[in-house]
């Protein structure tokens, strides 16, 4: 199996267009030792082949694809390596990139929850646009934990676990989360039964979540932010962390307590990371506090083969 992140940073991406905060205007002046990133997205596959699972739609889907030869056309006049989209919630930053891909020459296939085709065809109604164009062919990602596959994508078994986090701003439950709003996803590799746990967006520890990414041999979990005050405490916002459903990394209870559990033979990967934290500069001692529990921060063009 193997994975290859598309766009390693949250809504926004780093540096953000109209943000100075510190990293922003140190990357742009560059004197931050980091990359830059786009919004998050990844891309899955199980066999070597040329077809891939989206996993979320980033509005910087098409620089995406012109960073990553294997998404391109290359077998026809219309060709993609895209064989099909699967959302793990419906917020912007995960389904904007939808609207990029409308000259499909055959209905999007779509996987995603009940709650999410709802917000996308009511809130945001992405869906109802791109009717006018390709359109999509939808399937319903199966809450109760069983598996589901993506035809043309072979070698790839995938099972989503409801996570307690945040729907879009939009949603008419975005203070009253309904199971489906956000999932995570196991991607398991057929032959070989290894897995990898994806949860770009995981608010709070549960039991089940625990067991999913105890059982994967990759996680790759929410690195939105450092601290829950972090966008306070710099003046960029005037909301936690945890109240928009992200688990900071430090402190108690914090993402990194929860890594250090994990069998230490998991690998852990930070993903989804917002443009305030200190952990995309290279040189802090956040980095190097990862850097002495084993956690790494995926990158924009980071593969991961299981
Ligand atoms: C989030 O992950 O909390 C959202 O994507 C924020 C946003 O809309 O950019
Ligand atoms: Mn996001
Ligand atoms: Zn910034």
């Amino acid at each position: 199996m193997r994975v290859h992140v598309l766009g390693a940073a949250a809504g926004g991406g780093f540096p953000q267009w109209n943000c100075n905060c510190g990293n922003c205007a140190r990357m742009r002046a560059g004197r931050l030792k980091g990359r830059p990133r786009t919004q998050s997205s990844i891309c899955v596959q199980g066999l070597p082949g040329p077809d891939w699972v989206l996993v979320n739609a980033s509005p910087d889907i098409l620089a995406q694809i012109k960073a990553t030869p294997a998404l391109q056309p290359n077998r026809a006049l219309r060709d993609s390596g895209i064989a099909a989209v699967v959302l793990s919630d419906g917020q912007v930053d995960h389904s904007t990139g939808l609207l990029m891909l409308r000259e499909s020459t055959r209905p999007l296939p779509l996987w995603c929850t009940d709650p999410v085709h709802e917000d996308l065809t009511r809130g945001n109604p992405i869906l109802g646009v791109l009717g006018h164009f390709c359109g999509v062919e939808r399937h319903a990602v199966p809450l109760d934990g069983s598996a589901f596959a993506v035809e043309g994508v072979p070698g790839l078994r995938m099972a989503a676990l409801p996570l307690a986090s945040k729907a879009a701003p939009y949603s008419p439950h975005r203070e009253h989360p309904v199971p489906g709003d956000n999932i995570g996803l196991t991607f398991t590799d057929t032959a070989s039964g290894r897995s990898v746990f994806y949860a770009p967006g995981l608010g709070e520890r549960s039991e089940a979540v625990d067991a999913a990414m105890r059982s994967a041999d990759c996680v790759l979990v929410d690195g939105t932010f450092w601290t829950d005050d972090e966008m306070i405490a710099q003046g960029l916002g005037r909301k936690t962390g945890r109240s928009i459903g992200h688990l900071p990394q430090s402190g108690r209870g914090g993402m990194l307590e929860w890594l250090d559990e994990l069998p230490r033979a998991t690998r852990k990967v930070l993903i989804h990371v917002n443009n305030s934290n200190p952990i995309l500069d290279e040189e802090s001692r956040e980095r190097a506090e990862l850097d002495r529990r084993g956690v790494e921060v995926a990158w924009d063009g980071m593969e991961i083969e299981l």
